[in-house]
């Protein structure tokens, strides 16, 4: 078993699981990974990247799996949909992974017509096969994330789940959805406690989980090693550690916004504080920015407008974005109109 990995935990009794920051194309780029981190989240594993143009060494797509020392462990998540490409991926990853995960779970279009994603599910033969192929050209672990099935026919991801368990398969995540729901209706815990049951690999739980509330209920559905948080976690990763606080798995004074504020942040509103927390959050982005890969003006942009939803006055970040000079300046300008509204 794995250092990263660790065994398939029992009964849930409350104590703390692992939270994962879900892989999301355009959001979980790596200075967002490691403010998730800093936030709270466990494990980060990068946005879904497309295995034949890696094999092919295309930057762009190399730039996508870069990391950094402090995101321990680095997973890489690839789709495609010609085995060999996988692996050939895959054994490219494995030199600077500490684990590579695979997408079973995409319903794009652009992703799904290639028979790659989600559509696999409908090809479960072809879907263990590739797995299998992956796992015997790399020495570290493979995980993978998918849907409950396709929605064409019955459901197959417990099938699915039980045979990737036998050829080695080092973790499962289960999205309570199909393919056809897409993001529709609500994610079935249900199904994921079955699997959950069946298998002896840790299961994470994936869907619908924003909040203590939410995390708890499912954690008591599932019994699930960790949970993954997606849509929850843009422009609120800290998210976390509100979980973290809501379900006493750590100190409410420990939180890392709550830690650099000081005394500041008991003398302010409910609002304040919220609003107080998401210039933390884009502040510590644009650090971890600097850090690591240099400002992004487009990571940026789609960040700002996640993180000021709701503001009054958010719709002029447009205007703001389009109004600064130069990265730094439309940095500078968040961070003040974020000030603004604390
Ligand atoms: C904008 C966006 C991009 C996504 N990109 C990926 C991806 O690259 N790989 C992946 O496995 N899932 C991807 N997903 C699916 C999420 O990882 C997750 O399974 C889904 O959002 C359900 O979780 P949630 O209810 O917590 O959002 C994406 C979802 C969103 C909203």
């Amino acid at each position: 078993m794995s250092e990263h990995i660790g065994a398939k935990p029992g009964t849930w009794e409350g104590e703390s699981r692992l939270l994962f920051l879900a892989p999301m194309a355009g959001v979980s780029d790596l200075p967002f990974r490691l403010l998730a981190k800093e936030c709270g989240a466990d494990v980060t594993i990068t946005e879904f990247t497309n295995s034949t143009a890696l094999s092919r060494e295309a930057a762009m797509s190399w730039r996508k799996m870069e990391s950094h020392e402090k995101e321990v462990p680095f997973i890489p998540q690839i789709f495609g949909g010609d085995a060999g490409d996988m692996a050939t991926a895959a054994e490219m990853l494995a030199a600077s992974a500490d684990i590579i995960d695979l997408n079973f779970g995409c319903p794009a279009p652009k992703v799904t017509k290639i028979c790659a994603g989600a559509a696999l599910m409908g090809e479960p033969k072809n879907l263990v096969s590739m797995v299998d192929g992956i796992i015997q050209r790399v020495d570290i672990p493979v995980t993978a994330k998918m849907r409950l099935g396709t929605g064409q026919g019955a459901n197959n991801a417990f099938e699915i789940c039980k045979e990737l368990e036998d050829i080695g398969t080092s973790r499962l995540c289960v999205h309570g959805r199909t393919l056809r729901q897409r993001y529709s209706g609500e994610a079935d815990w249900n199904e994921i406690k079955r699997i959950v049951e069946a298998v002896e690999v840790p299961v994470i739980a994936n869907g619908d989980v924003v909040n203590a509330k939410s995390a708890k209920l499912c954690l008591e559905t599932t019994h699930a090693a960790g949970l993954m948080i997606g849509r929850g976690a843009i422009g609120r990763p800290s998210v976390f550690g509100d979980i973290k606080v809501g379900l006493g798995w750590m100190k409410e004074e420990d939180l890392p916004w709550i830690q650099d504020l000081g005394d500041e942040w008991y003398e302010r509103s409910a609002i304040g504080q919220a609003f107080a927390t998401r210039k933390w959050c884009w502040d510590k982005y644009i650090d971890y920015s600097h850090q690591s890969v240099g400002l992004q003006p487009r990571w940026m942009q789609r960040h700002a407008v996640a993180f000021t939803k709701g503001l009054p006055g958010a719709k002029k970040i447009r205007n703001l974005m389009h109004g600064a000079p130069t990265p730094e300046a439309f940095a500078d300008a968040i961070s003040t109109y974020l000030a603004a509204n604390e």
